[in-house]
């Protein structure tokens, strides 16, 4: 098995550096892509970005002539077997590639995108002996140098990290597409405390958010979420509107409470008594979640500014019974 290993190593080392050389020496379509996208060329090496050729078995037919078995060959993920079986393939083909590395810094799988809008838009590398999607978390080799004040960013996609990281927000983590893992949440907790949140602002990316800080809390890190409507993720955020503001609403994150009233809140309008009513109620239910009385006394008076409705009554509705402020200060005003 060690040696089977070390083979797929081998394989992922040498495919690495063919996609990087025939983007980077070529200069082609995927050296273009990337620079439309605004990346530059120490970028690029520094993430050892790649280009797979427009071509049936150009990786395949390089593999081979350097020794490798197609049985090594079809383990690693990289061909495939034709339909009539009479040969081999590759699986990336005429798409843009990022290696995907292990915490040391080993290639250990790749994505792939398509240039234009063909679908699917990303493809992987399968699981194999050496890539196992849910231990691992794409930038981490990187990010460990770069953790400050204990703090982790964790966004969606390659090209958030890669941004980030040209503009020098280098703390960042992508969790490969899939909902984040038990197993990628205690991993982060080997490398930092706290953790920011930076998913997309879609529908999906909300979806991923309420599902994945559940399980960084599990693991013992302190959770928050970043969230922004001007961009569809944090690359096209900081590209448009610049690392400053990036930066700026990075220390504006907000605590997993505040994540779930803000989205409650869109649903309710607050003009009208009954819905002001309902919402209120609402938020009660999440507010019962919280354990640290500071915390929850911070809240209280929050909703109470907003809805305007007393912080006894939304104490009370918290608690299920009637509910005192004071009683906290029992001891002194006897
Ligand atoms: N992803 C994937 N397979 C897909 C779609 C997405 O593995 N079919 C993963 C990729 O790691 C991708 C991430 O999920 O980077 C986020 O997906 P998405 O937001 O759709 O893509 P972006 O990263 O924003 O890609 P781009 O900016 O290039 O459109
Ligand atoms: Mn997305
Ligand atoms: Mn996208
Ligand atoms: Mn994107
Ligand atoms: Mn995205």
């Amino acid at each position: 098995i060690i040696n089977k290993k070390q083979k797929l190593y081998e394989i992922h080392l040498d495919s690495a550096r063919y996609f990087f050389n025939a983007l980077f020496q070529n200069k082609n379509k995927g050296y273009e892509y990337f620079k439309r996208r605004g990346l530059n060329d120490k970028t690029i090496k520094y993430f050892g970005l790649g280009y797979a050729y427009d071509n049936w078995d150009n990786l395949t037919k390089y593999l081979l002539s350097k020794g490798y078995k197609e049985s090594e060959l079809m383990e690693s993920g990289l061909i495939l077997e034709k339909k009539n079986k009479n040969g081999y393939i590759d699986r990336f083909r005429d798409r843009i590639i990022f290696p995907i590395f292990d915490v040391r810094g080993k290639v250990i799988g790749f994505g792939g995108r398509v240039l234009g809008d063909l679908i699917p838009k990303y493809l992987n590398s399968p699981e194999t002996l050496i890539f196992n999607k849910r231990y691992n978390l794409y930038g981490l080799n990187f990010a460990k140098k770069y953790i400050q004040d204990e703090t982790l960013i964790i966004v969606e996609g390659y090209m958030d990290v890669i941004s980030l990281f040209q503009f020098g927000i280098k703390n960042v983590v992508a969790s490969l597409g899939t909902a984040l893992t038990k197993e990628q949440g205690k991993l982060i907790k080997r490398y930092a405390n706290k953790v920011i949140m930076a998913y997309d602002s879609d529908e999906a990316g909300t979806k991923a958010t309420l599902k994945g800080m559940n399980i960084l809390k599990e693991v013992g890190l302190d959770v928050k979420i970043l969230k922004f409507d001007e961009a569809k993720d944090p690359d096209e955020y900081i590209r448009k509107k610049g690392v400053n503001l990036f930066k700026k609403y990075l220390n504006q994150s907000v605590s997993l409470v505040q994540f779930k009233i803000d989205i409650l809140k869109k649903d309710y309008n607050l003009d009208n008594a009954q819905e002001k009513v309902d919402f209120t109620k609402k938020v009660s239910k999440i507010l019962k979640e919280i354990k640290s009385p500071i915390e929850l006394e911070h809240y209280i008076k929050k909703i109470s500014k907003e809805t305007g409705i007393s912080v006894n009554a939304i104490g009370s509705e918290v608690y299920g019974k009637y509910y005192n402020p004071r009683q906290f200060n029992q001891n002194e005003t006897r």
